[in-house]
């Protein structure tokens, strides 16, 4: 009788230690939909990215570097909103040295910035990254800067022209995003997905 006892509460303890495997598994994601997430988020970075290229091209022709300075301070956050509403995801431009104080990096996003640096400076390839914060896919997705950038992004009197430099100092009296140059980490898109029932 005693034995079969043991027989009866061992199989139930194997049971349970299967069941609870299993909801565990539900729990972690799969690699594959990792990767379809950090998919989705790249596609979203790169539409921004050229919503807000396009605009600002179109601004500088325009009117110029300095008009177009004053263009981004209105209109840079409203670009990268509108199309979060549209594709039901928030897309967002942080930095570890933000010109727009609203743009400043937190503590997660500083480290995967200054581990992005430490790559690109040793010539690696800084590659994306995807993590799950409960609901939530978050992607992190590197902005570099190229030539153009360095018209508002570069060194005072070397790449940014004089005039371009006192509509910063009005619209941004904080400004910590001057003194870059080429093929450098600007910042990063932070793209936040719900995480989809399937
Ligand atoms: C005409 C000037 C101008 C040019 C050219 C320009 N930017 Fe900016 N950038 C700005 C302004 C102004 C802001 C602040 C926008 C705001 O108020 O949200 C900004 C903000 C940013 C931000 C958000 C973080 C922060 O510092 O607030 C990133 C990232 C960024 N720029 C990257 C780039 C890259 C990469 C390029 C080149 C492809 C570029 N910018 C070219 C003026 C410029």
């Amino acid at each position: 009788m005693k034995k079969f006892f043991l027989l009866i509460s061992s199989i139930i303890i194997l049971f349970q230690g299967c069941t609870s495997r299993e909801k565990k598994d539900d729990s972690t994601m799969s690699e594959k939909r990792m990767v379809a997430y950090l998919d989705r988020g790249k596609d979203l970075a790169n539409k921004a990215q050229k919503a807000l290229g396009g605009q600002l091209i179109e601004a500088i022709s325009k009117g110029g570097v300095p008009y177009a300075v004053q263009f981004c301070n209105i209109k840079a956050i409203p670009i990268t909103d509108s199309l979060s509403n549209e594709v039901n995801a928030n897309i967002h431009r942080v930095s570890d040295r933000p010109r727009n104080p609203e743009n400043q990096a937190n503590e997660h996003e500083n480290k995967y910035i200054s581990q992005a640096k430490a790559l690109l400076s040793s010539g690696e390839k800084v590659l994306p990254s995807i993590q799950r914060q409960n609901d939530i896919m978050v992607g992190y997705y590197p902005i570099i800067t190229n030539p153009l950038c360095l018209q508002c992004h570069g060194k005072p009197n070397e790449t940014i022209a004089n005039e371009t430099w006192d509509a910063l100092q009005k619209h941004y009296p904080k400004d910590k995003a001057f003194g870059y140059g080429p093929d450098e980490i600007r910042g990063i898109f932070v793209v936040e997905m719900p995480v989809s029932a399937k």
